[in-house]
């Protein structure tokens, strides 16, 4: 299949370019790089640095190489900045995504992957998180990817041989087994990350985000989910999408693990010392999110492989270790 992704350069983008090329799909590339690395895109595959906004350039794009699918993953992804900058937010992730429809509209592609995030759910009123579970959420980051949830059922209301998935990811962490390719984020906000850099001296040390959360040990509970496990399910869901389909997924392992396991974790990984300081809570942080993630087991037969939270960390610990700079200056 001819597949167009965006943000392709990005974190989770270039490892979903990797997996569906892998898997047999011929793969365009369309990324702005105002976050992503041009490193980070194999050499063979097509690359196009477009922005979102550009609806005819990219309509160009999809007649010119017969896109007949499209994944959806450049987004602006820090929730605190959406806080600030809400405008910012729902220029870039909201009429980013309609910019991107609305080519595909134009160039007859019917088919449709879309990154969305648990972050639609708010702080969730039952754990584990089901598709079900009411979706409310608590900042502009959230909303901003449930707006395109919402235009994505209008249209395919409006077009029956429109066919989408929206995935709803948990916390993504890891880094693919060759160690070629892996997380760098500028700045850094994610856990996983920076409790490395805390182990690689790359930082002085982790601050713990509250320790009086009503969970096992007070610290916030996540779901981790490894990346190529993650975008394993877009290749097979983009694989058996229909038309006239419209399906929800969340994407996370189904166990959630605090913040203290995930240090204790990377001690482990990484054989070295982290050095912890324990702070206030972070605002905006919900005490406990974990998937029910059935729906994609069974519906598209996904089977994460990394159930272990350690071996996660210890495949971003081989992308960090050998590449303390990341993709470099
Ligand atoms: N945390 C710390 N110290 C840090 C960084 C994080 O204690 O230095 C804690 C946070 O408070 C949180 C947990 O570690 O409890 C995970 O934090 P992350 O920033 O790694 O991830 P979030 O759970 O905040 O957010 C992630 C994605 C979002 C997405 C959300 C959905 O980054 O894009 O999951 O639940 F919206």
């Amino acid at each position: 299949m001819n597949i167009l992704i965006t943000g392709g350069a990005g974190y989770i983008g270039s490892h979903a370019v990797r997996k569906a090329a892998t898997a047999g799909h011929s793969v365009v590339v369309i990324d702005n790089l105002s976050y992503g690395h041009r490193q980070a895109v194999p050499g063979m595959v097509l690359f196009y640095q477009v922005d979102l906004k550009e609806t005819d350039r990219i309509e160009e794009i999809l007649r010119k190489h017969k896109i007949e699918a499209v994944m959806h993953f450049a987004a602006l992804i820090s929730v605190g900045e959406s806080v600030q900058k809400p405008l910012l937010y729902y220029r870039n992730n909201t009429a980013g995504a309609m910019s991107l429809l609305e080519a595909m509209e134009r160039a007859g592609v019917m088919r449709f992957v879309f990154s969305s995030t648990a972050a639609t759910y708010g702080e969730p009123e039952e754990v584990p998180i089901f598709e079900t579970t009411k979706q409310s959420p608590i900042n502009p980051y959230g909303h901003s990817k449930l707006f395109v949830e919402q235009i994505l059922k209008d249209i395919a209301a409006a077009q029956p041989q429109f066919g989408f998935i929206a995935f709803r990811y948990f916390n993504v962490a890891g880094a693919t087994a060759d160690g070629l390719i892996g997380e760098d984020h500028r700045p850094e906000t994610h856990l996983i990350p920076n409790v490395l850099y805390a182990a690689m001296g790359k930082r002085e040390n982790i601050t713990v985000f509250g320790t009086d959360y009503p969970t096992a040990d007070g610290t916030c509970v996540r779901d981790y989910v490894h990346v190529d496990d993650l975008v394993a399910a877009h290749v097979i869901g983009i694989e058996k999408l229909r038309a006239g389909e419209g399906l929800f997924y969340n994407l996370g392992i189904g166990r959630g693990y605090s913040v203290k396991e995930i240090i204790d974790a990377s001690q482990k990984a990484s054989g070295k010392e982290i050095p912890v300081i324990f702070g206030a809570r972070r605002e905006g942080d919900p005490a406990e999110l974990y998937a029910d993630s059935a729906k994609a087991r069974s519906e598209l037969g996904w089977q994460p492989q990394f159930t272990d939270v350690e071996r996660v960390i210890a495949s971003a610990w081989n992308w960090h270790s050998a590449h303390p700079n990341g993709y470099g200056d």
